[in-house]
């Protein structure tokens, strides 16, 4: 997959400009607040309709303006497509001129995106891990999604439950009919969980041995609140009675404390450097290195699915990373096209061949 040419009008600070990228790699340089994260993030709006910033529309037109209107060539090993977005009241998307809905996944257009937000994976708590496991599933998977809505929407309605049995304790004898249902779908959601984390412990994993020169290991594992070490590989009928058995052994804690405790919705995908977790004791360049480890092994396990290797969107990645860090990515993604931003053109980005592009206050001087 690659970008053939973008053109954005009236796109946050851009007025209006045409980047025609190079197949390969393309650098995006210049000073701060000017308009280089901006760039990606209108390419990212192709291929999964959101911001990676998680940005609303109206906050993507540019200021004083009704809409902003994005026009994006794109090619794949078959053919080249035109898609454009217009952003006013309401997003409206066409590609090759027709008209259709831009949902997730739908535009056949696919990138990757690794942005600075993206180190609260190794840095923050369990919820950014679940998430980023729920979206990286969710586009392999084709059921998953379901699933999941099934078992928060249960789990929804079970802590409402135990809110309620604070004044009306006889409605306990209720709470078994939704733990059987949880079950189910929570030993689903374990499975999948589980096996995408050992295919991404596999690519992540090596991504990592080789930018650090085989110095440092990564290892990423699933952990259970429910399950503990014992880990089902596939839905089983006896995997989730034991889930079912869990969750009744902690309903006494689920009772005192209004809430469901255990189950999927608290689990986490640990991610350790060296046997140590990383969130605890990595270093900055540690931290930054294993998130982007994980980024990248989402889009190599994504190019494996597809056949066509996703266009990968690099927001401020090599600030913090030594020179020989920064080297193995350029390497590791030479089969990709790349847009990467940066303040400075390091050492390592300026033996890369590809096209250099200057961002300054919305607009592009080569
Ligand atoms: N809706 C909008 N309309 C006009 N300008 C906007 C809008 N949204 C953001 N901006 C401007 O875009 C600029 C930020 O652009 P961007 O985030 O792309 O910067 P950057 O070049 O990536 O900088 P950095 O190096 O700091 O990451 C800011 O000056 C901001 O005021
Ligand atoms: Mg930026």
């Amino acid at each position: 997959m690659r970008v053939e040419t973008l053109t954005a009008e009236g796109f946050r600070n851009i007025e209006k400009i045409t980047l025609s990228a190079d197949p390969q790699m393309n650098i995006l340089y210049g000073k701060n607040a000017q308009g280089k994260t901006n760039l990606l993030e209108a390419i990212g709006l192709f291929s999964s309709g959101k911001s990676f910033r998680g940005a609303k529309d109206s906050e993507m037109i540019g200021f004083g303006r009704e809409w902003a209107k994005l026009t994006l060539s794109f090619a794949d090993s078959r053919r080249t497509q035109q898609a454009e977005l217009i952003l006013s009241g309401e997003k409206s998307y066409r590609k090759n001129g027709v008209k259709m809905p831009l949902q997730e996944k739908t535009s056949e257009f696919c990138c990757a995106v690794f942005a600075p937000r993206h180190l609260s994976l190794i840095a923050d708590g369990p919820q950014e891990r679940r998430s980023f496991l729920d979206t990286a599933i969710s586009a392999l998977q084709p059921g998953y999604a379901s699933y999941l809505s099934q078992y928060e929407r249960l789990i929804r309605q079970k802590n409402a439950l135990l809110k309620e049995l604070f004044k009306n304790p006889r409605l306990a004898d209720t709470i078994p009919l939704w733990d059987r249902q949880i079950a189910k779908a929570g030993t689903v959601l374990t499975c999948y969980r589980n096996d995408y984390v050992k295919k991404l412990n596999q690519t992540a994993g090596a991504l990592y041995r080789g930018m650090t020169g085989k110095k440092e290991t990564l290892c990423l594992s699933y952990r259970s609140t429910v399950f503990g070490d014992i880990l089902p590989e596939e839905y089983r009928t006896e995997a989730a009675e034991a889930y079912l058995e869990a969750l009744a052994d902690f309903a006494e804690e689920d009772r005192k404390n209004g809430v469901t405790m255990l189950g999927v919705h608290r689990d986490d995908m640990v991610v350790e450097i060296d046997g140590m977790p990383a969130r605890l004791y990595g270093s900055q360049g540690q931290k930054r290195s294993a998130a982007i480890c994980c980024k990248l092994g989402e889009a190599l396990l994504l190019q494996k699915i597809l056949k066509e290797p996703p266009v990968m969107l690099l927001d401020d990645v090599m600030s913090e990373l030594d020179e020989e860090r920064q080297a193995y990515i350029c390497n590791r993604l030479r089969q990709m096209q790349v847009f990467i931003t940066c303040c400075d053109i390091s050492h390592t980005l300026q033996l890369q061949n590809g096209r250099v592009f200057r961002v300054e206050k919305g607009r592009l001087a080569e």
